[in-house]
């Protein structure tokens, strides 16, 4: 059955090659599941040469790992080693029918990324985006052909959490989006289509979650009792972990982002700000009980 909203399924380009800018931990995680279920070849790009090894290697220990549980053959291990290649160039991208950015959430860097892209690949080369809450119209605004450009929203982690959020900007056409579709299908997801409105659908719900918990913080609850408060729900994850999961930065820009938009209805946390501000990488130490300079930042905590 076509999913709602989904155009016809003829229209759908085939994908013989696939990019993915930016190889941090979504962005490798994109490249191993396009590479997994697509079988076709996926270049990683970077600029900087640590972090797009540091992208490939993910990809190779991940293969590994799938290798070592079952999940895959030696044959198939060794092919999908293959398949991601890392490029400190956007030339790497020439003849790719699909490039998803998912880089740092800014957009005009989401913005130059594409028109870089734009100048390497065909004119009917897909161009997808993983952001989480940047609007897909305005990143395709000044491109040749913003008629290609889609929201491709994945979760984290990409390979496990089933569903994506396709979303169409003003200018999107029935053939990006039917490639988006087809993409999906093929990559095993349940995609669901949205409208390009501030962080979309899915994100709006996990950071009201978030934001309500860290606000029973900023209120004087301890993190550890608001964090545990929803128990009994039988939630995959407790709302502080998950938010060490997506990570404060992201969780706080998609917060800001929805406090632009809606500012009766999203407020943003001072602490998390802060917490952000202050560079710490996540509220969780290793041993996931909460930092202890995490824990000073959050106000009340402690009690
Ligand atoms: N990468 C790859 N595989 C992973 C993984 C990861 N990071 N984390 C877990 N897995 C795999 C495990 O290997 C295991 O696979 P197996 O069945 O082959 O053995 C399977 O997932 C289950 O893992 P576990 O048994 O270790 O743990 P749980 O059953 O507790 O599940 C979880 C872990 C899937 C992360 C679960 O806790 C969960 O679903 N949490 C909610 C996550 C969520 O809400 N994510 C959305 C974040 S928002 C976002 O990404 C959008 C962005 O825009 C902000």
């Amino acid at each position: 059955k076509r999913p709602a909203g989904a155009p016809d399924r003829a229209l759908a380009r085939p994908v013989t090659k696939v990019g993915v800018v930016g190889a941090g931990l979504m962005a490798s995680q994109l490249a191993l599941l396009f590479a997994r279920r697509l079988e076709v070849p996926v270049v990683l790009t970077d600029l900087d040469q640590a972090r797009l090894d540091k992208g490939v290697g993910y990809v190779h220990a991940e293969v590994d790992r799938l290798l070592a549980k079952g999940r895959i053959d030696g044959d198939k291990a060794n092919r999908l080693k293959g398949l991601v290649t890392g490029s400190l160039t956007k030339d790497a991208f020439a003849g790719a029918d699909l490039v998803i950015e998912a880089v740092f959430e800014d957009l005009k860097v989401k913005k130059q990324v594409f028109a870089e892209v734009e100048d390497v690949v065909g004119p009917e080369c897909v161009l997808a985006t993983n952001t989480s809450s940047l609007p897909i119209t305005a990143m395709a605004a000044d491109l040749r052909h913003p008629e290609r450009v889609v929201g491709l929203h994945f979760f984290n982690p990409v390979a496990v959490l089933p569903l994506l959020e396709i979303v169409r900007g003003e200018r999107t056409d029935d053939a990006a989006l039917a490639t988006a579709f087809a993409v999906g299908k093929a990559l095993r997801k349940s995609s669901v289509l949205v409208k390009d409105a501030p962080a979309f659908v899915v994100n709006r719900l996990l950071v009201r979650l978030m934001g309500e918990v860290i606000g029973a913080v900023d209120e004087g609850t301890s993190i550890e009792t608001a964090d545990h408060a929803l128990d009994g729900l039988g939630l995959p994850m407790t709302p502080f972990t998950l938010l060490q999961l997506v990570g404060p930065a992201v969780a706080l820009h998609v917060a800001e982002t929805l406090h632009e938009a809606f500012p009766d209805r999203f407020a943003v946390s001072a602490n998390l700000a802060e917490l952000v501000k202050a560079g710490k990488p996540g509220v969780y130490a290793a041993d996931m009980t909460v930092d202890p300079e995490a824990r000073e930042i959050f106000a009340g905590a402690g009690d």
